[in-house]
């Protein structure tokens, strides 16, 4: 286990595992469609997407959004930033974004307004994880990875300050790593 790791939550097993059902049950949803536009929220999706994507058996098309949100206490409540825009037009197509993970709800809220604007055929949510305490805004997602406890996590496409988001499992980080001055 990385030192820094207080416990590891979800093993790079378990993830594997997980991962193959969510690419049977995404498939199955999809069988139909012609073609699916899978569209990951970078950077924290990137290994979850890249695993995901190899258990989906539909055709598929692939963008990705950048989306920066205002964590820090110290600046104002603001929505989140869609700061790299997709290429990819998604009039009447299936679109499903892969997100590491919902907690307040506000990025997926903020995405699919964004999306829905382009009008697809339809569009669904796949997070990795999720906290079901913490939200804030109304948004069930369709595909679910592992529903977690509120703890801070990283691992497999999660950082803290851009950190740990190679570890192969997820784990919940040790409140004295979670201290930013260290880093500096
Ligand atoms: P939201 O609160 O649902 O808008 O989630 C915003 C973003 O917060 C997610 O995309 C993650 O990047 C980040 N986040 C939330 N919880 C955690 C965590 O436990 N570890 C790492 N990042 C997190
Ligand atoms: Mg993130």
């Amino acid at each position: 286990m990385h030192p820094d790791l207080q416990k590891v939550l979800v093993s790079p097993e378990a993830i594997e595992s997980r991962i193959r059902a969510l690419g049977q049950a995404i498939t199955k949803a999809y069988g139909d469609c012609e073609e699916l536009t899978l569209i990951a929220i970078i950077n924290g999706a990137v290994p979850f997407t890249a695993d995901l994507m190899r258990r989906i058996q539909c055709p598929l098309r692939f963008d990705c959004m950048r989306v920066a949100s205002y964590l820090d206490s110290d600046s104002p409540q603001q929505e989140p930033e869609i700061v790299d825009m997709l290429r990819l037009d998604l009039k009447d197509r299936h679109v499903l974004i892969i997100d590491d993970i919902l907690d307040t709800g506000h990025t997926m809220a903020r995405v699919r307004k964004e999306i829905q604007r382009l009008k697809p055929a339809s569009l669904r949510f796949c997070v990795l994880l999720e906290k079901t305490g913490r939200r804030e805004v109304a948004l069930k997602p369709d595909f679910v990875g592992f529903s977690i406890p509120d703890e801070f996590v990283v691992g497999y496409g999660l950082d803290f300050a851009e950190r740990y988001r190679e570890l192969p499992c997820i784990g919940v980080l040790k409140p004295e790593c979670q201290n930013p001055p260290m880093w500096q």
